[in-house]
């Protein structure tokens, strides 16, 4: 029910009560009132009555009914009776006992009696007549009476008490029914659309804050509410842009770290054709007359030439590629596997690093960034051919394995699918000690030769990032493994 409706209906109770008590107190007065006009009424009747009556008395000889039915003939309706004060003794008659009973209470009292009867109204007098002594003698009583139904409340009374008091009532209803949904319903329902539109996410608006009582105020504590929620909103917003920026900003620094890497490798690589390209322009320097050797010359200058192009557009293909664009994609760690050796494969070979790539089939696919998950394999890759300073070998192999995770192996239940791919090398190894140092940002054992301590540092964050985690384990031939674990989709 309706906050209004439960008001109108309470007021309209009330109403109801109060008007119908004050009309039937109303009613009672008017019976009272009624009763002394009456009353008044009996009384100067039966006053002129007694005065005839008593003029007819001689002593002790009361008018006779003839006598009587003449005098009660002359008022308005009213019967008369004259009881002399002998018959006080009679009272044992049933019938006309009460009748006694008054005659002698008035000759006892010598004053008036009025009183209701059955359905008669009865006013009676004491009769006096002049005593030779001088002194009055009480005689008897005269009596009159009428129907009483003057007296009762008439349906005309009832029906307009009833009226009156329905007509109060409704006229309250409507009046009350129409400021309480004014005053109450309106604003709560605008309230109430308010709180739809907060609930629907829409903050703009302020609602009734015009009123000063308790419904503005709890208008306005709303709109504070609001307020706070949209100052939070925003607040969350900036800190996720900045959240954001500063990942775009990691990941860019990241990536300039692993093209530190590849430049340095591409430079050394450049080195080879560049000599190369200097001993034969020597050469046609000295031999500008044997046409033959000099065009063999161009010819291998311009072969050389070429195999650097190729070289830096490779650095610059994975330069230009931009960080933190790439959505999350399903990806697949063979064919990434493919592309970076491809990618590396010049420096493997001017390294004089034999390469073997073993892949698994069916390797399930792994939600991730494939271009983040490259510069984990680059840094790995070149780490491994540095680790091999004369030259030896390099595998790069992809699993799928089912187990739990470190930490985790009691609790068989947590078995998971993970994607490995390990990178192995027949290099220097990492002595124990530094094992635990080498993932440290700037943690390098390169310092003379380019070493920036960058590499690990970033693998184990784009891993992490992934959900995964780097195993380290010592190869036979005194190399190293590094296996990546990546959850399968
Ligand atoms: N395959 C590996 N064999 C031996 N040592 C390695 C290998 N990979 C990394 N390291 C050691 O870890 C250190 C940190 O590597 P990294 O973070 O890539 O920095 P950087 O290669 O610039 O030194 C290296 O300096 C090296 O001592
Ligand atoms: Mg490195």
């Amino acid at each position: 029910m309706k906050v209004a409706t439960r008001i109108t209906a309470a007021t309209a109770v009330a109403v109801a009560l109060a008007a119908g008590t004050y009309a039937f107190f109303d009613l009672r007065s008017r019976t009272g009132e009624r009763r002394n006009t009456l009353e008044r009424e009996a009384r100067s009747v039966a006053l002129v009555l007694r005065a005839a009556v008593e003029a007819q008395t001689t002593a002790f000889r009361m008018p006779t009914d003839v006598q009587l039915k003449a005098l009660a003939s002359a008022t308005n309706g009213w019967e008369l009776v004259v009881l002399p004060r002998t018959r006080a003794s009679e009272i044992g008659d049933a019938t006309s006992a009460p009748r006694f009973v008054r005659l002698r209470a008035v000759i006892e009292t010598s004053r008036p009696i009025a009183d209701v009867v059955g359905d008669r109204y009865i006013y009676a007098l004491p009769i006096r007549v002049p005593a030779a002594n001088d002194d009055d003698q009480l005689v008897g009583m005269i009596e009159i009476s009428r129907d009483a139904s003057a007296l009762a409340t008439t349906s005309d009374d009832l029906v307009r008490a009833i009226a009156l008091v329905a007509l109060i009532v409704i006229v309250t209803t409507i009046m009350v029914g129409a400021l309480a949904s004014r005053l109450v319903s309106r604003p709560i329902t605008k309230l109430l659309s308010g709180i739809d539109d907060v609930a629907k996410g829409d903050l703009s608006h302020a609602i009734l804050s015009e009123r000063d009582d308790e419904i503005g105020a709890i208008a306005t504590r709303f709109n504070e509410m609001t307020f706070s929620l949209r100052e939070s909103r925003a607040e969350t917003q900036r800190q996720n842009e900045a959240k954001h920026a500063l990942e775009q900003r990691v990941g860019q620094s990241e990536k300039l770290a692993t093209i530190g890497q590849l430049a340095a490798e591409i430079a050394h690589e450049v080195g080879t054709p560049l000599n190369v390209i200097a001993g034969r322009a020597r050469s046609i320097q000295r031999k500008k007359d044997d046409l033959a050797a000099v065009e063999k010359g161009a010819t291998i200058i311009a072969d050389e030439t070429a195999r650097i192009t190729r070289i830096i557009q490779r650095l610059l293909d994975f330069a230009r590629r931009k960080v933190g664009t790439a959505e999350k994609s399903d990806v697949n760690l063979n064919e990434l596997s493919l592309t970076t050796m491809e990618l590396l494969s010049g420096q493997f070979s001017s390294a004089r690093v034999k390469t073997r790539l073993d892949r698994a089939e069916a390797l399930p696919r792994i939600p991730g960034d494939p271009d983040r998950l490259q510069q984990v394999l680059i840094n790995l890759l070149l780490n491994a051919v540095q680790a091999m300073p004369d030259g030896g070998t390099l595998e790069l192999e992809t699993r799928v394995v089912e187990r739990t995770r470190p930490g985790l192996e009691e609790a068989t239940s947590t078995q998971q699918r993970f994607v490995t791919f390990a990178v192995s090398d027949s290099g220097i190894g990492i002595p124990p000690d530094i094992k635990d140092k080498i993932f440290d940002p700037f943690y390098t054992t390169k310092e003379g030769s380019g070493g920036t301590g960058l590499g690990l540092a970033v693998c184990s964050g784009i891993v992490k990032e992934h959900d995964g985690w780097i195993d380290i384990e010592d190869a036979e031939d005194g190399g190293t493994i590094f296996r990546v674990y990546l959850p399968a989709a």
